[in-house]
């Protein structure tokens, strides 16, 4: 099956810019040379990971890189986002990390010498594992150690870097690892959750700040994910129920960083929840950005609840990915417009999008069938976003290859390209397949 987008669409022309996207922990595995990381640490206690596994080899990239940009290349894509894992980059005293520098360094240049644009993301969530111990994203002092990161990193690899993204979905790292433990570092109080999210905004700001000032050519921004909230009834309180989870898991790390507040509700939360916000926090974080990255996979229904204000409601009866997450492209399309309606935007890329689908290999190839749908599904609907008016200047397919999917170990496969983990070989799926298709017929 072929990948298609109706025939004027801006989409289909070279402005638009196609990439995959990948991250360090998830592909790196090369662990000996870097700083253990706050994923290392939660990896190895038991019952965390669904398949027992880590990332001490995951994709072997850090040995196999060169092979795989070639893989890129042979996609097509214009562009291919990448994170740098902190612990590579700096060593533990906050020093420049010359192997790890090199390691970048070579990488990045391959990809320009392939005419490939190289969108960089400082922060996936591999915290380096000392800083964990002195409180990690708790601890104010953490955001100040990311923008010394942000600025050793942006001196040595900047002239290298088409675009830089602070943080990867901030959502993930403060209510994941912080207020509910599934991810590491494993904490779960809402207050440690809040504060999280605080304080990784604030580094994003700082970091935002020395971006601007290191790398003013480049294209400087965040990737936030939204998993935008329906309600499960037209009834009124449903409504309001649906509005107070926006605020909480969408609006919260959007608002402040172009309104500079957050979302009201915030008022009324007791006393010990409220994070604690020193005067000027909020007008760093919403120091300007040059993009803004939208990760998108799903959708959540939620009804009102009489004591936890509201409660989600599993999907019945609705098509799901592997990850039992429901496929439903209408709400991508009305998220695009909810975010042009609700702020002053700068242009909008596709950070992720993609879908998990038990794949089977069979004569080195994948009729990954599910997960063309989905792209299909997808693309239009940010098409249609765009016909609508809303700013949208690249997509990024998650992800180029099947790789440690966080708390699901190896057991989810979101790839282009097919892993075997057993021999590290690669094949290209059938939607890697259709994607290449699309991007090479474009005029
Ligand atoms: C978002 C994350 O950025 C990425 O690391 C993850 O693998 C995908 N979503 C799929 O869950």
């Amino acid at each position: 099956m072929k990948l298609s987008l109706p025939s004027n669409s801006r989409m289909l022309t070279k402005d638009f810019t196609y990439g995959v996207a990948t991250a360090s922990f998830q592909i790196e595995g090369g662990i000996d040379k870097r700083q253990a990381c706050i994923w290392d640490t939660f990896c190895a206690q038991p019952g965390t990971i669904a398949d027992g596994s880590d990332g001490s080899v995951a994709c072997d990239h850090y040995h196999r890189w060169a092979n795989d940009i070639n893989l890129i290349a042979d996609i097509g894509v214009d562009a291919y986002r990448l994170s740098l894992a902190w612990g590579r980059v700096l060593n533990e005293d906050g020093t420049a990390n010359r192997e790890g520098i090199d390691f970048y360094r070579q990488l990045l240049s391959a990809l320009k010498d392939k005419n490939i644009k190289t969108f960089v993301t400082l922060y996936h969530w591999d915290l380096p594992q000392h800083l964990e111990d002195n409180g990690g994203w708790l601890n104010r002092q953490t955001a100040y150690e990311f923008r010394n990161y942000a600025d050793i990193a942006s001196r040595e690899l900047g002239d290298l870097v088409d675009s830089w993204a602070t943080l990867n979905e901030p959502f993930c790292s403060s209510y994941l690892g912080y207020e509910v433990g599934v991810h590491a570092p494993g904490k779960s109080s809402q207050a440690d959750g809040r504060q999280a999210a605080h304080h990784l905004l604030l580094a994003h700001g700082l970091a935002m700040q020395v971006l601007h000032s290191n790398c003013p050519a480049s294209m400087n921004g965040i990737v936030l994910n939204f998993t935008p909230g329906f309600p499960a009834t037209d009834n009124s309180d449903d409504i309001k129920a649906t509005a107070y989870a926006n605020d909480y898991f969408n609006w919260w790390y959007s608002r402040p960083i172009f309104e500079g507040k957050y979302p009201d509700i915030i008022d009324d939360f007791a006393a010990d929840i409220k994070p604690d916000i020193a005067p000027g926090d909020m007008a760093i974080i919403n120091t300007p950005i040059d993009f803004l990255g939208v990760n998108f996979y799903t959708r959540a229904v939620y009804k009102a609840h009489p004591t936890d204000i509201f409660e989600e409601l599993e999907p019945t009866n609705a098509p799901v990915t592997d990850m039992g997450w429901e496929i439903y492209p209408e709400a991508f399309t009305a998220l695009l417009q909810e975010l042009h309606n609700r702020y002053q935007l700068p242009p909008i890329y596709i950070t992720e999008n993609g879908a998990a689908v038990r794949d089977e290999l069979s004569h080195a190839q994948v009729h990954d069938l599910d997960r063309i749908h989905y792209y299909q599904d997808h693309l239009n609907a940010v098409h249609c976003a765009i016909e609508s008016g809303v700013n949208v200047q690249g997509y990024f397919a998650w992800s180029l290859m099947d790789n440690f999917e966080w708390a699901l170990g190896y057991t989810k496969r979101f790839g282009l390209v097919y892993v075997d983990y057993e021999t590290q070989t690669r094949y290209l799926k059938d939607s890697g397949v259709a994607y290449s298709a699309l991007i090479k017929s474009r005029v």
